[in-house]
């Protein structure tokens, strides 16, 4: 009876393991999903790899908690004093969060349009206001350019220009 209880303990036990394993792989996988990415994070600072980003899709990282919108623009796409210029390439960057009540509004790429689904808000490819409630546009978080790299978290000279002009939110 005893050996029998014990077994059964066993068998629980390396079931138990197995479904663990399971878990942490699937996790794993998921958390690959949610980087879209390369990016390293240290110490407050995120550093995102913009070489593997397509145009007009919206990449998500996460800086200091906080969702970070990356969007490469098409060169059709209107150009912005809030453009992150990299090389040849212009990019969005900014907080997503909604500047109504901090929903994360929602990207359409046929429309060209970020879209928050709590009371309708609207913002174009560089987060200004198209539709209100949202009382002021998408926030650019601190950024330096380190070649191909955007460092989130440091006041480069681009950002520090765009704060000079008030273009930050
Ligand atoms: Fe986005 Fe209200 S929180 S419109």
């Amino acid at each position: 009876m005893a050996v029998e209880k014990e077994r059964r303990d066993f068998l629980g036990m390396a079931l138990g393991g197995f479904t663990a394993l399971g878990a942490v792989a699937a996790l794993g996988a998921a958390k690959r999903t949610w980087d879209p990415l390369p990016s390293v994070k240290a110490a407050g600072f995120t550093t995102i790899d913009l070489t593997e980003m397509q145009p007009n899709q919206l990449a998500v990282e996460k800086w200091r908690g906080k969702p970070i919108f990356v969007l490469k623009k098409t060169k059709d796409m209107k150009e912005d004093p809030r453009d992150v210029v990299v090389g040849s390439d212009r990019y969005f960057v900014a907080i997503g969060l909604c500047t109504h009540l901090g929903c994360i509004p929602a990207y359409y790429p046929d429309k060209l349009k970020f879209i928050c689904a709590c009371h309708g808000g609207q913002f174009d490819t560089s987060g200004r206001v198209l539709k209100t409630p949202p009382p002021s546009p998408l926030v650019i978080p601190p950024f330096k350019i380190e070649g191909t790299k955007i460092v989130l978290g440091e006041e480069g000279p681009e950002y520090k220009e765009m704060k000079s002009k008030n273009l930050i939110a």
